[in-house]
This record gives C-alpha cells, structure tokens and sequence, in this order.
C-alpha cells in the first residue's frame, strides 16, 4: 500500500483556532484557502524577487474537513513560470488535534503574477540569474 506524501515545501504551518470555525462548527474554507493563499505568495515572492499579486486560482479541491486544534502546514512549489506569473501547487495536510494522524486536506493551483511599484506586471528573473541567498532561502524559508 502507498502512503501519500505531500509534494512541495513545508511554507507556514499554524494552529486551527475557534475563532476560524463556520456555523457548523468545523474550519472555514475561506480561511484555509487564506492560509494557502498567504503560502503560496511567499513562494511566488522568493522565486519573483518582488512584489506579486494573485491573479487567478484555477483549481481547489476541499478533500477533507479541518477541526480546531488541527495543525495547519502549507506545501508549496512552483509548477511553471511564464514571463511574468507563477503556477504555484499547494497543498494543506493537518496533524489532527496536534499529535493524530496526519491528513491531506485541500490542494489547489495558485497562478501569482510579479508586479513593480506601480502595480504593473513585471518579469520574472531566470532561475539561474538569482543569487545564491535567494536559492537558499527557496529552500529552507
Ligand atoms: C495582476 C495584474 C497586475 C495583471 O495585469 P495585466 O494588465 O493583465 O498584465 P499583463 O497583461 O501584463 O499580464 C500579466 C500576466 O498575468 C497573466 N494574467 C493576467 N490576467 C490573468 C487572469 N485573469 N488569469 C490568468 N492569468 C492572467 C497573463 O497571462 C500574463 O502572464 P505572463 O506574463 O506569464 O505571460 C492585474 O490583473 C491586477 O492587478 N489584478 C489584481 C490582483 C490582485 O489585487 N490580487 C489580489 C486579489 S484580492
């Protein structure tokens, strides 16, 4: 039997809290797809070296519930980049109550553009053109 790993990087992780719950009393989808959100652009903002902005979300698929006390952790990697936005996957797995079992709960396909000071597109630097600081901090935080 295969055991799912979670593709990407570990990009926030945090804590489920009442105040997140909708009127059933599980997690929000808003705020989880907030907390993804928030992933991705940091991903997206290391790769860019800029200010990016979300421009599309093209796919999210709510797998599983999130319950308060759940921990949160957010993957993040870059699926393409074009000459100014970013397709980021991202997925959110939960450590359920903190120490449980841990799930996959929603994945989804974040498309970020790169933007200046003015708010306009802007492109993205080649990969091999960005300093060795910035390959680092890709893959640690
Ligand atoms: C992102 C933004 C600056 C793009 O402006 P624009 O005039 O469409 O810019 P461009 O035409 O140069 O397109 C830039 C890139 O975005 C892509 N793009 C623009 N609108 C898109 C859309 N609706 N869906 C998917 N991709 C889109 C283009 O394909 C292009 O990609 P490429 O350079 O990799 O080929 C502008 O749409 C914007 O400010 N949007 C609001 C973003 C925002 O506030 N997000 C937070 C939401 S609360």
């Amino acid at each position: 039997m295969s055991v799912e790993k979670e593709k990407g990087r570990l990009t926030t992780r945090t804590v489920a809290m009442p105040g997140d719950t909708n009127p059933a009393g599980d997690i929000f989808g808003g705020w989880v797809v907030s907390q993804m959100d928030i992933a991705a652009g940091i991903c997206a903002g290391q790769r860019a070296q800029s200010r990016v902005v979300t421009v599309a979300l093209d796919s999210m698929s709510f797998i599983r519930p999130v319950k308060v006390g759940d921990i949160l952790g957010v993957y993040t990697c870059i699926e393409s980049v074009g000459r100014t936005s970013m397709n980021i996957h991202v997925e959110a797995w939960v450590r359920r109550g903190r120490i449980g079992k841990r799930e996959k709960v929603t994945e989804g396909l974040f498309k970020f553009v790169a933007i200046n000071d003015e708010g306009n597109s802007t492109p993205i630097p080649a990969e091999e053109d960005l300093p060795d600081y910035v390959h680092e901090a890709m893959n640690e935080f």
